[in-house]
């Protein structure tokens, strides 16, 4: 593998609008951010990616872009945005924004000249059919917040456009080289500006399989999963190649795709020695359990799937390039409250999963909130949902024949404002987020969990997060850390998370995911322990006894 300087660092998501808020109007804003660099420098961050703050009409938390070159005023301005750039940059920490084009949002100029003149330049630039009351629609695919993927086009009453997610996101049309064009001026717009580069939101999507096919129905609703189509449809790499070569690559930026159920044969085209991007987001674990029929028809994820989807993916990426690795993003629950059983959420089950993430080979990503520990908040009503995936869902489960207890209850689990809510900085009120009233409630939570509580304590799941990150940089064992091949131990034995790291060193990371103490047997005597989530550790015959969650990382002395 090419090393990078990339690989050495350390990647923190912030979700602006819950981020931290300066105006206090309940929004998170820029100048929150700037004002936070500090605290980002101090935990030890070097990439910091922003989740959408152009202008949009948040149907989808700015997902839904209206127009790629302005920063909307809920965020703050142009002016804030160059001053954050220059700021982090002073701080050596580089900045990257998400790349959201694969639709735009409905009231992007180009849709409204789409709509105002269908056969023209604009139009080309969408999914536009002709049709009319009766007919079928084109394709039978269900879009990610539910429902067909085709709504009539504003103002015809013959004709439909195509949107794999909102109606109010329509797609772009990849196909046509003039939109193509578009978007390449606006990315390079954006690097000579001096942004570090892009999170690549839901980009493989922008591949349709083509001309437009049903495939069999999976629910009562006559639809079928989009994931069918992105099983077959092939030839992104143009599109992605192009764009590389194109941005990217000059301007040597930084680069993550949002890339799900990617066949093992595309790894090198998408993260090798010249892949599309520089790394892509392992989701193995966030996926496990995925159901067709909806969130409600999902099972807890047990300690056994998470270590055998963490291992395989670190087989599949092995020597090609580095995957992003994560236990939580805005799109998906706290890890922390996925991947622990409930009844034992604890600071040490905290730590466990943080340190058995972290270890793993690749760049490590915190979603924001995370190294506090931050835990999803309880949903009593739907009405206090916010998030568009968790309504349809919730309607889903509905449908399904699940009482409305039961559906507020299927999606507790899998809600997006789970890692929404605001930043828990101390114990004032709102957490300090904000002097106003929160978008989206802070989690009760936060007397207890927040920064201020935390930040002195040697023994807190921040600063356990700053060890971690300290080691990663650690000048003597960097090299492993960073670069030792990732060899799974004992793999067979039961709720037993452990693996080596042999770099320049050998390192042993082992953790006991489960309440219950085990043993395991030492391939070698432990050298230097280098982390440990409770105090101290038995080793008796050769035996390593760890207690219910227990991490540690050591290395091994040689025989
Ligand atoms: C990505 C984003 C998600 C958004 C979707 C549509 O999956 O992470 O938040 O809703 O794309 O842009």
């Amino acid at each position: 593998m090419i090393r990078k300087s990339w690989h050495e660092k350390v990647a923190y998501q912030i979700y602006p609008k819950s981020f931290c808020d300066s105006n206090g109007d309940g929004v998170g804003d820029l100048r929150g951010v700037i004002r936070k660099l500090d605290y980002l420098k101090g935990l030890g961050v070097d990439i910091v990616w922003l989740s959408p703050i152009y202008c949009s009409p948040l149907a989808d938390q700015g997902y839904d872009i209206s127009d790629y070159y302005s920063i909307d005023p809920l965020f703050g301005s142009m002016d804030d945005m160059d001053e954050l750039l220059t700021q982090a940059k002073q701080r050596d920490i580089s900045i990257v924004m998400d790349l959201v084009v694969n639709h735009c949002s409905d009231e992007h100029e180009w849709f409204q000249k789409a709509c105002a003149d269908p056969d023209g330049r604009y139009g080309k630039f969408f999914y536009i059919r002709d049709w009319k009351e009766g007919d079928p629609l084109p394709c039978n695919w269900r879009s990610y917040f539910g429902g067909p993927c085709w709504e009539k086009l504003p103002g015809h009453d013959d004709k439909i456009y195509f949107h794999a997610f909102h109606k109010k996101q329509p797609d772009l049309n990849w196909e046509n080289p003039d939109l193509r064009e578009e978007v390449y001026k606006m990315v390079n717009w954006w690097l000579d500006k001096g942004l570090g580069g892009f999170r690549l939101d839901a980009i493989i999507n922008i591949k349709k399989l083509l001309p437009f096919r049903d495939f069999p129905a999976d629910r009562e609703d006559g639809l079928c999963s989009i994931h069918r189509m992105l099983e077959q449809a092939t030839g992104i790499g143009q599109f992605l190649g192009e764009m590389r070569d194109r941005t990217f690559a000059p301007h040597n930026a930084f680069t993550v795709g949002e890339v799900f159920n990617e066949k093992p044969e595309d790894i090198p085209d998408f993260i090798g020695a010249n892949g599309y991007f520089s790394s892509m987001f392992d989701f193995a674990e966030t996926i496990l359990n995925h159901s067709d029929k909806g969130w409600y028809d999902q099972a807890p994820v047990t300690a056994e799937q998470y270590k055998a989807a963490c291992f395989q993916s670190q087989e599949k990426a092995a020597d090609i390039g580095f995957l992003s690795n994560l236990i939580e993003n805005h799109d998906e629950s706290r890890g922390v409250c996925r991947y622990i059983p409930e009844e034992d959420l604890s600071l040490t089950s905290k730590k466990l999963l943080a340190g058995l993430y972290f270890m793993l080979r690749g760049l490590p990503w915190i979603y924001q909130g995370q190294e506090l520990g931050m835990e999803n908040p309880v949903v009593r009503d739907i009405s206090q949902v916010n998030d568009i995936s968790a309504l349809d869902q919730y309607q889903v489960a509905l449908d399904a024949g699940l009482s409305p207890a039961q559906a507020l209850k299927s999606i507790q689990m899998h809600c997006r404002d789970n890692a929404r809510t605001p930043f828990q900085w101390d114990a004032t009120a709102n957490a300090g987020f904000t002097t106003g009233t929160p978008w989206l409630p802070v989690n009760s939570n936060y007397k207890t969990l927040n920064l201020a509580a935390q930040i002195d304590d040697e023994d807190s799941v921040y600063n356990w997060y700053r060890k971690l990150i300290r080691l990663r940089k650690d000048p003597v064992w960097k090299e492993t850390v960073v670069y030792g091949e990732l060899i799974p131990y004992l793999a067979k034995q039961k709720n037993l998370m452990a693996y080596y790291r042999k770099g320049e060193k050998t390192l042993l990371v082992a953790g006991n995911f489960q309440r219950q103490p085990q043993t395991m047997a030492l391939p070698a005597p432990v050298g230097e322990v280098l982390l440990n989530n409770l105090d101290g550790f038995q080793v008796e015959d050769g035996q390593l006894c760890l207690e219910g969650y227990q991490f540690v990382v050591f290395s091994l002395e040689e025989k």
